[in-house]
């Protein structure tokens, strides 16, 4: 029944008179007309405020954002402008951030499979940190140095062995894990000797991530009291505590704000008498709230005594998480974000299968119409950055709003992209 809890919208929403939403002093009917459906809002002054946020809390050259969450130009610049390093997890991250113009020193590498090209592509760039994940990664970091590529300065990925509560697809510190070394069966004691001893890298510190999307402090306690313990014995100048910090998606959740995490760690880590310097990576925390998708309601289908469909002109391709993990989500109307929202239906896509949910049970207003804008509030992390081109639909274009301007940042793909990469 209840309208969308505004507590979920970007901050600088508001409602007009006319009760239509406006983010950054512009108008989002405005801005689907502008630039059509599906459509990301991104509002800046969000963005901004939790980058100084995680800046402010952790130090200058402590808090590194995760690009993953969302990357493209316009947002590397932007965290780079606000005081945070970056974190990339591929060639391809590495390739978008250094061309936005971070420099390389401002970037950490991460990932569980890093390729020899990929190594190279870093160590030529002269990145701040790798965070090494395995043996086999070492060997090729011998390998480059054999080349003669600069010395890296290192941090090792641990597994601590805490068990995050979240999905089990994004939870990262158990034992089972791809991810890092174990210091539950000596790897992680192993590959730090074994980075003392090697002329190939300068071993900086220890790194962890527990998972994503994780709301419970105490699980980040238990992570930095684990850690603590393995770090404080090795005397390393840097730990890295990684992402992980939930927001809250619909009506009801409650997440800690960055500063609330930050002195849950740092209190936890000087209470342990921890002295290296103490980061963190987040991804979600910074960007999730700070957007919302637009879409365009195609057509209602009411089945009586089963349920109806709202379709709308995405789904799946620019919001696969309901799939993925099941997560959950809120749509409104932005002609109207104070209505009252009685009606029940699934909020499907236009995916060619009935797994295209991006609401599973949608608390919608009763006046939904064909043609009605929808939007879904909290869909700046992992929404673009995880879109495809499934059923070759094309990936929405980002809009940042700011101060009642609005500047096109990533456009809409054309059909021509589709074929771009075909050569035959
Ligand atoms: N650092 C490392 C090493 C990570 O692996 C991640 C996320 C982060 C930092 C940032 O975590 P965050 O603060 O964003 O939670 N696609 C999933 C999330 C996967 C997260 C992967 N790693 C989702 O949509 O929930």
């Amino acid at each position: 029944m209840n309208p969308v809890d505004l507590r979920l919208l970007p901050d600088t929403s508001a409602v007009s008179p006319d009760g239509s939403l406006s983010i950054g002093g512009c108008s989002v009917v405005d801005l689907a007309a502008q630039y059509g459906t599906p459509l990301f809002v991104y509002d800046e002054a969000h963005l901004r405020a939790r980058c100084r946020e995680a800046v402010d809390t952790f130090g200058h050259g402590r808090a590194v954002y995760a690009t993953k969450a969302f990357l493209c130009g316009a947002m590397a610049r932007l965290a780079h402008e606000e005081g945070m390093l970056l974190d990339v997890a591929s060639g391809g991250e590495l390739f978008v951030a250094l061309h936005a113009g971070v420099p390389a020193d401002s970037l950490t590498v991460h990932g569980n499979n890093k390729s020899l090209a990929e190594l190279r592509m870093a160590l030529t760039a002269g990145v701040r940190h790798i965070v090494v994940d395995s043996f086999d990664e070492l060997d090729r970091l011998d390998a480059l140095h054999a080349e003669g590529l600069p010395v890296p300065k290192v941090l090792a990925r641990i597994t601590p062995g805490v068990h995050a509560h979240t999905h089990e697809f994004i939870a990262t510190g158990q034992d089972d894990s791809k991810f890092g070394f174990n210091l539950g069966n000596g790897d992680a004691h192993r590959a730090i000797d074994r980075m003392r001893r090697s002329p190939s890298v300068q071993l900086e510190g220890v790194h962890c991530h527990i998972g994503s999307n994780v709301f419970e402090a105490s699980n980040f306690a238990k992570a930095a009291e684990v850690m603590a313990s393995f770090a404080i014995p090795l005397d390393l100048p840097e730990l890295v505590l990684g992402g992980g910090l939930g927001v809250a998606y619909v009506e009801g959740e409650e997440a800690p704000t960055i500063t609330q995490w930050g002195n849950v760690l740092l209190d936890a880590c000087e209470a342990l008498g921890v002295r290296s310097s103490v980061s963190v990576e987040p991804g979600r925390s910074i960007v999730a709230s700070a957007a919302i998708t637009v879409y365009e309601v195609g057509t209602v289908k009411q089945i009586p005594g089963v349920r109806t469909y709202v379709s709308v002109d995405g789904g799946m391709s620019d919001n696969p998480r309901p799939v993925l993990y099941g997560s959950g989500y809120e749509a409104f109307l932005p002609r109207d974000v104070r209505a009252g929202r009685p009606s029940r239906a699934r909020l499907v896509g236009k995916h060619c299968e009935s797994g295209d949910v991006l609401i599973f049970d949608a608390a919608l207003p009763a006046d939904l119409r064909v043609g009605d804008l929808l939007a879904t509030p909290v869909t700046g992390a992992y929404g673009h950055s995880m879109a495809s081109n499934y059923n070759k639909l094309t990936r929405p274009p980002v809009v940042f709003v700011r101060d009642g301007e609005h500047r096109l940042v990533v456009r809409r793909e054309t059909y021509e992209d589709l074929v771009s990469c075909d050569v035959d």
